[in-house]
C-alpha cells in the first residue's frame, strides 16, 4: 500500500479568495500547497479592466505569507461592455491569464455578467487572435431549463457552436459537474479543457438533501447524480490531458450560507489536495495525481509546470470546522470540517 507520494507542486485553475479580510484569512491555505492559482474575478465590484486586475493582484500578493513563492493569476470578468483592446492589453502585459464568462445571474456575484452572447463576439474574436484562454461558467440559466440540466443545455445551445465558430480559441469548461460535460470536453480536446472540483467527485444530491438539507453543499453548478459523480471520478483519474485540477473553493460568511436564500459555494481550500489524493487512491490512480494536479493544467494554459515538489503522506488528521475572518463575527465553514482527512501534506 502506498503511504507516501511526492508530486510536482500543484496549481489550482479555479479559486475564489475574495477580497479584504476574507482574502487574508483564506489565501494562506492555498499558498501553502499550490504553486499558482487562477483567482476568480467575481468580486464586488468585479475585476473588469486591466487596471482592476493590477490592483487585485497587488492586494492578493500583499495577503500572502512572508517568503511565499505562490503566484496569483488574474482573470478578467466578461461583461456586455468589455473592451477587446483592454483585454488584449491586459493579456500582453501579463496582468490577465484569461477572460472569465459568467452568464448573468448564474451564480454568486454574477449580476454584472453577460446578458446577450452577441455582445461578446468581438471579444472572443480578439482572444482567438491573440491565443488568450476563455474560461467559462458553463450553465444556461434560461428559467425554462431545469437547474440539473443547465450544464448540458449550455453545451448544446452555445458552447458546441462556439468551438466551431472560433476553432483557435482555447477554452476551459470550469467545474465540470455532469457526465455530459465530461464527455463534451473529451470530444473537443485539446481545444476545450475542463476543471474538476474535489466535492463533485465525492457528493451526490442525495448527500445534499436526502437526509436533511445540508446548506453548505449548495453550489453552482449543483451537485448531481451518482452517474455524474462516477463519470467525473473516471475522467479526473483517467490521465487524459484535458482534465485538470480546479477546486472552486468558494468561502462565504456563514450567515450568507445559512440564510433563507442561501448563497452557492463550498470552501474547500483547507482540505483540497488532500481530498483529491483520497479520490485518486480510491480509484487506484495515485500515479496519475501529478498529471491531473500539476501537468495537464499548465499544458492547456501554455505555462511551465512548477519545479517544486510536495509530499503527501497517509496519516489522518481532523479538518477544522471553520476559518475565522476578522471583522464583525465572520467565519467560513470548511468542507469536510470536523471529518477525518486521510492524507496530509508533510513537505511542501
Ligand atoms: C462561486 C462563488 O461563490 O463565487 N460559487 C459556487 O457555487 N461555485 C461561483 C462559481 O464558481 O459559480
Ligand atoms: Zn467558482
Amino acid at each position: 500500500m502506498t503511504t507516501r507520494i511526492t508530486i510536482r507542486k500543484p496549481d489550482d485553475w479555479h479559486l475564489h479568495v475574495r477580497d479584504g479580510e476574507m482574502l487574508k484569512a483564506v489565501l494562506p491555505y492555498t499558498a501553502k500547497n499550490f504553486g499558482r492559482a487562477i483567482l476568480m474575478p467575481n468580486l464586488i465590484p468585479p475585476v473588469t479592466t486591466t487596471r482592476d486586475g493590477i490592483a487585485y493582484r497587488e492586494r492578493a500578493t500583499a495577503a500572502l505569507p512572508k517568503s511565499s513563492t505562490f503566484k496569483p493569476l488574474i482573470t478578467c470578468y466578461l461583461t456586455d461592455d468589455t473592451d477587446p483592446n483592454d483585454v488584449e492589453r491586459g493579456f500582453k502585459e501579463g496582468v490577465f491569464t484569461g477572460v472569465k464568462l459568467y452568464p448573468a445571474n448564474a451564480t454568486t456575484n454574477s449580476a454584472a455578467g453577460v446578458t446577450d452572447y452577441r455582445k461578446i463576439m468581438r471579444v472572443l474574436e480578439r482572444m482567438e487572435k491573440i491565443d488568450m484562454p476563455f474560461l467559462m461558467h458553463g450553465e444556461d440559466v434560461d428559467p425554462a431549463i431545469d437547474v440539473f440540466d443547465r450544464e448540458a443545455m449550455f453545451i448544446e445551445r452555445y458552447l458546441s457552436k462556439w468551438t466551431r465558430q472560433f476553432p483557435g480559441l482555447r477554452m476551459i469548461l470550469e467545474h465540470l459537474s455532469s457526465k455530459d460535460g465530461v464527455d463534451f470536453v473529451k470530444s473537443t480536446a485539446p481545444q476545450v479543457g475542463g476543471t474538476i472540483t474535489p466535492y463533485h467527485m465525492i457528493l451526490t444530491r442525495t448527500d445534499w438533501f436526502g437526509w436533511g438539507l445540508k446548506p453548505y453543499m449548495y453550489v453552482m453548478p449543483v451537485i448531481k447524480t451518482e452517474k455524474d459523480r462516477i463519470a467525473l471520478r473516471k475522467a479526473a483519474t483517467s490521465g487524459e490531458a484535458c482534465y485538470f485540477l480546479g477546486t472552486d473553493s468558494a468561502p462565504h460568511p456563514v450567515a450568507k450560507k445559512l440564510a433563507l436564500n442561501g448563497i452557492p459555494g463550498i470552501f474547500n481550500a483547507p482540505v483540497a489536495i488532500e481530498t483529491y489524493a483520497r479520490v485518486f487512491e480510491e480509484e487506484g490512480a495515485l500515479d496519475r495525481l501529478e498529471a491531473f494536479a500539476a501537468l495537464n493544467g499548465p499544458r492547456h494554459y501554455k505555462l511551465p509546470p512548477n519545479e517544486e515538489r510536495i509530499t503527501l503522506e497517509k496519516s489522518p488528521w481532523t479538518a477544522p470546522e471553520e476559518v475565522k475572518v476578522a471583522g464583525p463575527d465572520e467565519r467560513a465553514l470548511v468542507y469536510r470540517g470536523g471529518e477525518t482527512i486521510e492524507w496530509r501534506v508533510v513537505e511542501g
